[in-house]
């Protein structure tokens, strides 16, 4: 309804029947031919033409006219103007952008996975394998990574390119002026940037400038994070808030920027509630990006539940850059733990989870029995040394709010003053009020510090914010504990000890909770997420704009912040892809995507199977084939290769005839288990299947590989032939994969879908190159 208000307000003379407008992304799949860019536009103005009053009333009703690899525009339609649309001669589908359902998903994580110097033994020699990698890759010097996010702090040292050589001569992007944003914001790192507003704007009406800037500049802090953990300089001395302390680096700390600025705040919303991406806009960047000549495209944006490909603007673009042998990483969600939670689901996206590192911002609760529990926050505030009165929140509440277990979330005017004063609250996560803003009602009602707990479902990754006020975040099993505590005693006291940085945590990696899970909802025949990086607690450079929490009762001012979300693993990979892209120039986006998923690691730093944040082992459908291990990824030995053609035969087994116009689906295509992607699930198999694929040799020219096998339970699994013999590099083999039940008739317990996980790996001595594997009965 808020779209109707604001057309009558901006645009009423356009509007006939207002009700029924939407922005609509009428889609002819590829360009053929060398069309001029001004003929594009004519031929696109044609259509639309055709469906609309007047020359005028077209004109005005374009937003967007894609005209560099994506062929299509997206307008202003009525339903009856879509409909005819979609029934003309070369329109591959039309369908209707949708309105605020894509959102952001929201340095040690490199000294953790082996880019930077660590300490110890096993640490020194990662060091070396590491530099070695790194200068192999030149610090991804003459790669451009696309960041399409929410802007960027130019500011920051991070983004300085001091020392750097000239931009890479394949540029071809620009430098969008706009508010507080000129063309000496650009420079030899950060170059390019632009921004997209057209499909928010019509949407909600022209953007409120005390919210956001009408530029690339960045002023919330996600896109400056996520572009700072791609390529980031090394910069020394940073912290966030005092905690972490150390030096801030990218991944691939030579690589280049180029911003693509596509999310915008919410109007009528607190900006800690985050953006909102609209796909047409987004499709616009994409179509640039690939225009400008990125070679990697890091999107940190999804939905909660993804789309069908053809109605998936992300899937659309990111099939467009695989075209162009443009790798593109995106966030798997941040809608964990539940199962089928997971966005961006595309085969040809390299799709990424986020877990632990191994440093705790440790920040203890001490209880009035003696007992002390290991909490952690990164708040600079500190309390005295001594014991307060405790509470729990639901037992301090105003008259009127209702004593059931949304009580304890410390809802926005919720705590009753007179209970609160000069107390310690325990709240809860979940409800209405983000983590920061219930530390804010604490304050707010005269509490001295907060307790953030965990409900069973967030297990034991403790989020470390910067709260304002002395606080600390504990685990569910914690909770127990401190509630028992408050029941036990006529006067509970506590106090939190001021919290210091703490590196070789373990175990390490453990998932995040909130990390998105499969089994794929749009296909259960492709295994997703891909891989997981690090994604909770992660420091990187942050936009003066905006405050460490995002909140505007915050006024604190830092340069660098600590986040969390798959928003934050997304980057960490798309880094390893520039290096393996500096490596491997000749590599395509699937074989890049390989080598990361292969080499993935399965152990903590304990030794063990990496687990849950409840501490039970983790599955694929929560890492894919992983933790990426970037080192390894450079010298996979094998790869799993796909081509464009293949994605498009791909997606016409599975109905989706029109990604591309150009290509005639033959009448028997391979069933998309067969899609050559390196793991593999089978959802619902009734007896016995066989699937080919098909490896290529990047390892030494000759080389024999031996075939191993971990059955999932209740099925068999053959691998023939068991050895692949090579001779030279390049050279391709087959191999079968046949998985049987062993008990097809069991029948089952319920009617959830069961998956089963093992895997299957090639070793040559060498390398170990895994697939992982989940299936289900029938
Ligand atoms: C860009 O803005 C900065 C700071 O306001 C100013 O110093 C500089 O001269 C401007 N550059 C251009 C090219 O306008
Ligand atoms: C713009 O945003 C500010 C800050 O949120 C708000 O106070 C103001 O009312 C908004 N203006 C309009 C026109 O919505
Ligand atoms: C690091 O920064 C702090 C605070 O800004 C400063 O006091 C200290 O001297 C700096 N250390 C180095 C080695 O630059
Ligand atoms: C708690 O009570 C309120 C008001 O009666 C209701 O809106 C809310 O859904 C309840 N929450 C739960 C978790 O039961
Ligand atoms: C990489 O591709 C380029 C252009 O297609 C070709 O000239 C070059 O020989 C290739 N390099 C290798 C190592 O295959």
């Amino acid at each position: 309804m808020r779209f109707c208000v604001f057309f009558l307000l901006f645009l009423l003379p356009l509007l006939a029947s207002c009700a029924e407008r939407k922005v609509y992304i009428v889609y002819f799949g590829g360009h053929s031919g060398q069309k001029a860019l001004h003929e594009i536009e004519d031929y696109h103005h044609s259509y639309l033409l055709s469906v609309k009053a007047s020359e005028e009333e077209a004109r005005d009703s374009l937003l967007y006219s894609y005209k560099h690899s994506i062929n299509g525009f997206a307008a202003v339609l009525s339903p009856q103007e879509a409909t005819k649309l979609s029934e003309m001669d070369e329109v591959v589908s039309v369908f209707p952008s949708q309105r605020k359902k894509h959102t952001l998903h929201t340095t040690r994580s490199w000294e953790f996975v082996g880019l930077e110097k660590g300490l110890g033994r096993e640490q020194l020699k990662k060091q070396k394998k590491t530099r070695n990698l790194l200068e192999k890759a030149r610090y991804g010097d003459q790669i451009i990574v696309g960041m399409v996010d929410n802007g960027v702090w130019p500011e920051s040292k991070s983004f300085s390119d001091e020392g750097m050589g000239p931009i890479p001569k394949s540029w071809k992007g620009i430098c969008q002026t706009g508010v507080a944003f000129n063309s000496s914001d650009c420079n030899r790192k950060l170059i390019g940037a632009r921004y997209y507003l057209k499909g928010y704007e019509s949407d909600n009406g022209p953007l409120n400038t005390t919210t956001d800037y009408r530029s690339p500049r960045d002023k919330d802090g996600h896109g400056t994070h996520t572009a700072s953990t791609v390529a980031g300089r090394r910069v020394h001395n940073v912290s966030a808030l005092g905690y972490a302390p150390g030096t801030a680096s990218g991944g691939a700390p030579l690589a280049r920027l180029a911003i693509y600025k596509v999310c915008w705040p919410i109007p009528g919303q607190t900006k800690v509630k985050g953006n909102t991406c609209y796909e047409e806009d987004m499709l616009a960047a994409i179509d640039d990006a690939i225009a400008d000549g990125v070679h990697v495209l890091s999107i940190s944006i999804g939905t909660s539940t993804p789309f069908t490909y053809a109605k998936d603007g992300i899937a659309i673009g990111a099939l467009h850059a695989t075209k162009n042998n443009i790798v593109v990483a995106c966030s798997a969600g941040n809608s964990g733990p539940g199962p089928s939670t997971l966005s961006n689901p595309a085969p040809w996206i390299i799709t990424v989870g986020a877990s632990s590192v191994d440093r705790a911002f440790v920040t203890p609760l001490v209880l009035g029995n003696g007992m002390k529990l290991m909490g952690e926050s990164v708040t600079p505030y500190k309390l005295k040394k001594k014991m307060y009165p405790l509470v729990f929140a639901a037992d301090v509440v105003v008259p009127g709010v209702p004593k059931n277990n949304t009580a304890a979330n410390c809802n926005f005017g919720s705590l009753d003053p007179k209970k609160v004063k000069g107390k310690l609250v325990l709240c809860l996560r979940g409800g209405i009020a983000l983590r920061i803003e219930k530390g804010i009602e604490v304050k707010r009602a005269g509490g001295v510090g907060f307790i953030l707990g965990n409900t069973p479902e967030n297990g034991f990754d403790l989020p470390a914010d910067p709260h304002l006020l002395p606080a600390t975040a504990v685990s569910s099993e914690d909770v127990t504990k401190i509630r028992n505590y408050i029941k036990s005693t006529k006067k509970p006291m506590a106090t939190i000890i001021p919290g210091r940085t703490v590196l070789h945590a373990k175990p390490a990696p453990f998932m995040a909770s909130f990390t998105s899970r499969g089994p794929n909802t749009i296909d259960p025949n492709i295994l997703k997420p891909d891989i997981t990086g690090p994604g909770l607690n992660i420091l990187a450079a942050w936009s003066e704009g905006s405050s460490p929490t995002r909140s505007e009762l915050d006024p604190r001012v830092v340069k660098y912040n600590i986040f969390s979300g798959t928003s934050m693993s997304c980057p960490h990979v798309a880094a390893a892809v520039a290096l393996l892209k500096a490596i491997h120039p000749n590599w395509s986006s699937a074989a890049i995507r390989s080598a990361l998923m292969t080499t993935a690691g399965l152990v903590n730093n304990i030794g063990k199977p990496i687990t849950d944040s409840s501490g039970n082992p983790a599955n694929p459908f929560q890492y894919g084939s992983g933790h990426f291990r970037p080192t390894k990824a450079a010298d996979p030995g094998l790869v799993y290769d796909t081509t464009y053609t293949d994605y498009l035969l791909y997606l016409c087994n599975i109905g989706v005839k029109s990604l591309d116009s150009s290509f005639n689906c033959p009448k028997v295509s391979p069933s998309s288990n067969n899609l050559n992607y390196p793991s593999l699930q089978i959802s619902k198999l009734k007896r016995k299947v066989t699937i080919t694929r098909t490896v290529t040799n990047v390892g030494s020219a000759r080389s024999i590989y031996f075939s191993s096998v971990k059955s999932p339970v209740g099925f068999s699994v053959r691998v023939e032939p068991s050895i692949l013999y090579f001779n030279h590099v390049g050279q391709k083999k087959s191999f079968c994969i046949t998985v049987e039940a062993r008990n097809p008739k069991a029948s089952k317990k319920n009617d959830a879908e069961e998956y089963a996980f093992g895997w299957y790996t090639w070793n040559d001595g060498i390398h170990n190159v895994r697939s992982p594997m989940a299936v289900s009965l029938a």
